[in-house]
């Protein structure tokens, strides 16, 4: 594959801007909270995906390249073994220092290199690094906005990341099925067009007869999920899903909040009352079963999903440039057709573990690390959200989370086989 200098510089610059506009509206006090072990504070982040291009870029490929302080090397390695130690990652919320000013001058010294080393002429394999330290800021400014919501959510003001500045959309298409026929499909990512290592090879699949929702299910539908009992009934739970109901003392998904007999959520505009039209979302993959079952349905298996994205025309759908930064109601996002919200809005839970592809192989050396080493414990979700930048999804892209996780943009579409 051969990528152009002038073409992998643009986007270089495009994607170091796009994440000072996600911090933008933001103080430094903000920036700095880690509200659980999971979430980084804002600046780790912002420091992480340039310490991406200083270790993998410019030490090796930028003669006489000078780090502003070495110590960053394990203060920002996120979970690299072959390059060495890392700073605890549920200790993050500790650094004080660098401040948030110092680490916006570590961005611009390597922006500085950056520059000086794609203006000269790097080899086709330092590019095509380049490009996956471009598509894994992307993936970290998906990871700032659900990280600023939990933190804002933590905060008795309610703070207000940015106002809704679009009309709420109120239609709702009818729920229905949309049936597939069994057959032998393809899965997996083919061509030369940037994937992640965990997207290949494509691979043949045989699928049987499925249907799938043509809608993700609604905060609605889910709270009849509520009042029938759901989350006291352990008829519906799998045994590690009640443990943490029980243990977390969970009743509703995250962000929501009962007042009176009101239901609010919070949302990255603030505490909005509860809309029964708009996708639930930040569901636990436990939940999105639960309910799965509550429905006498079942959550797809990641090759439905793609079976059925596959067959569409458009990918367009409600991601992060759309400026929503919330989930639509079904019907009223570009995503129109049998299938609505297949892209964008929110990540799908799939009932399918996250592990290699048949034929799979991780890359060579640290790099190596990125993806293959998580292949364990953890669900694939399937088709981008709301905080998702359009240009880094794909079809065939896997995201992957262990089940008990809340804080990404998760929803819920159902799926069932007529055996
Ligand atoms: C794919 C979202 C699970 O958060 O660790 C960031 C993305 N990979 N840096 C994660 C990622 C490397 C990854 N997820
Ligand atoms: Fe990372």
């Amino acid at each position: 594959m051969t990528v152009e200098s002038p073409s992998i510089l643009d986007q270089y610059r495009r994607v170091r801007l796009a994440s000072a506009v996600i911090v933008e509206p933001l103080e430094p006090e903000d920036c700095c909270i880690q509200s659980m072990p999971d979430v980084s504070p804002l600046k780790w982040h912002l420091a992480h995906t340039t310490w991406f291009f200083e270790t993998f870029v410019l030490k090796p490929g930028l003669p006489g390249y000078q780090t502003p302080d070495s110590r960053y090397e394990s203060l920002f390695n996120s979970y690299y073994n072959s390059v060495g130690q890392q700073f605890a990652r549920s200790e993050r919320g500790f650094l004080s220092r660098p401040t948030f000013a110092e680490v916006l001058e570590y961005r611009q010294h390597v922006d500085d290199a950056m520059q000086t080393l794609l203006a000269g002429d790097p080899n086709p394999s330092l590019l095509n690094v380049v490009e996956l330290g471009v598509h894994h800021e992307q993936q970290h400014q998906e990871l700032m906005l659900m990280d600023i919501k939990h933190v804002f959510s933590r905060n008795p003001l309610d703070p207000v990341y940015r106002e809704r500045d679009t009309e709420e959309a109120t239609d709702l298409i009818q729920f229905d099925w949309v049936e597939f026929e069994s057959s032998l499909v393809k899965i997996g990512h083919s061509g030369t067009d940037f994937c992640f290592d965990n997207e290949t090879p494509e691979h043949q699949v045989y699928v049987e007869k499925f249907e799938l929702a043509n809608r993700l299910t609604t905060c609605g539908e889910y709270l009849e999920f509520i009042n029938d009992g759901g989350y006291e009934r352990p008829e519906f739970w799998l045994s590690e899903g009640w443990r943490v109901v029980k243990d977390c003392g969970w009743d509703a998904p995250l962000y929501w909040q009962l007042q009176g007999d009101q239901w609010s959520v919070f949302t990255l505009a603030g505490l909005k009352e509860l809309n029964p039209s708009e996708p639930v979302c930040h569901v636990s993959y436990y939940e999105a079963d639960a309910f799965a079952r509550w429905s006498q349905c079942w959550l797809p298996q990641e090759s439905y999903w793609e079976t059925a994205a596959r067959a569409k025309e458009s990918k367009g759908g409600s991601f992060l440039e759309s400026g929503h930064l919330h989930p639509q109601p079904g019907g009223a996002s570009v995503d129109c057709g049998a299938l609505s919200q297949m892209f964008g809005d929110l990540w799908e839970w799939t009932r399918s573990p996250y592990i290699a592809y048949p034929g799979y192989r991780a890359s060579r050396g640290a790099l190596g690390e990125y993806n293959g080493k998580f292949m364990c414990n953890q669900m694939v979700l399937r088709g981008g959200c709301c905080a998702t930048p359009e240009s880094h999804f794909r079809l065939t892209y896997r995201n992957f989370y262990p089940a008990g996780a809340r804080w990404p943009f998760t929803a819920i579409r159902l799926c069932r086989e007529l055996g």
